[in-house]
């Protein structure tokens, strides 16, 4: 297989900003009267806005009507904007700039995969947009992963052949969407939880193109 682009995840691959949804998610379940926990919050990666809020309510037993669904999405992404209006290109997560940057050298096209529709206001905290062929975010499908929509529309948009694609994620509902998408598949964490992905590394330190291409072969 010929490595022609590679499509990144934002949340948990490029920047940790698990952090920012669960203080934000949290707050929405206490002002519901119960305790989200940092493991109940492992079920939101990956996950759009929306389905985050079903399974917070799944949690705390709680049933509302779409209105109020609607309302709580939007207070609780006002209230995640205030952190993710802070963010630093500090925040970007370990030589993972310097990986984009080695396949721009080698002129791998290169493109966003996100569920979020914050995905463009995160780049350009973290001042990185400049890296992306082009940005597919929240905004621009309708079926949220495990779906393939998100990568097959980077792969169209880069004009490169599913076969030839690579995709970095860190949830599982990102690797079975890659997987559906006919892409390779990089994990990005530890293999208990992302065991049907082609190769899993902790993180893009000792990483290279080389390494992967060896790796997935
Ligand atoms: C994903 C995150 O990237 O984006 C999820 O992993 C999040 O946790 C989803 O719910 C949607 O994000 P946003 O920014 O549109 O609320
Ligand atoms: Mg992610």
């Amino acid at each position: 297989m010929e490595i022609k682009a590679c499509i990144f995840d934002l949340d948990g691959v490029i920047v940790d900003t698990a952090k920012y949804h669960f203080i934000a998610w949290r707050e929405i379940a206490r002002e519901l009267g119960f305790e989200f926990t940092e493991a109940h919050n492992e079920r939101l990666k990956g996950v759009s806005r929306m389905r985050s809020l079903e399974i917070l309510l799944e949690v705390g037993g709680i049933v509302l009507d779409q209105k109020a669904k609607e309302f709580l999405a939007e207070k609780k992404n006002n209230d995640y904007l205030k952190y993710v209006l802070q963010m630093t290109p500090d925040e970007i997560l370990p030589r993972v700039k310097d990986f984009i940057e080695e396949l721009r050298q080698l002129q791998i096209m290169i493109a966003i995969g996100s569920a979020s529709k914050n995905a463009m206001t995160i780049l350009n905290r973290l001042q990185i947009i400049h890296l992306f062929d082009t940005v597919v975010d929240g905004n621009k499908v309708t079926k949220a992963k495990p779906d393939p929509e998100i990568f097959l529309k980077g792969a169209h948009e880069l004009i490169i052949p599913p076969a030839n694609c690579v995709v970095f994620e860190d949830a599982e509902a990102g690797i079975e969407a890659a997987i559906a998408a006919n892409m390779k598949c990089v994990g990005i964490g530890s293999p208990q939880n992302l065991a049907k992905a082609n190769l899993v590394i902790p993180g893009f330190e000792k990483f290279s193109f080389h390494k992967m291409n060896e790796l997935l072969k």
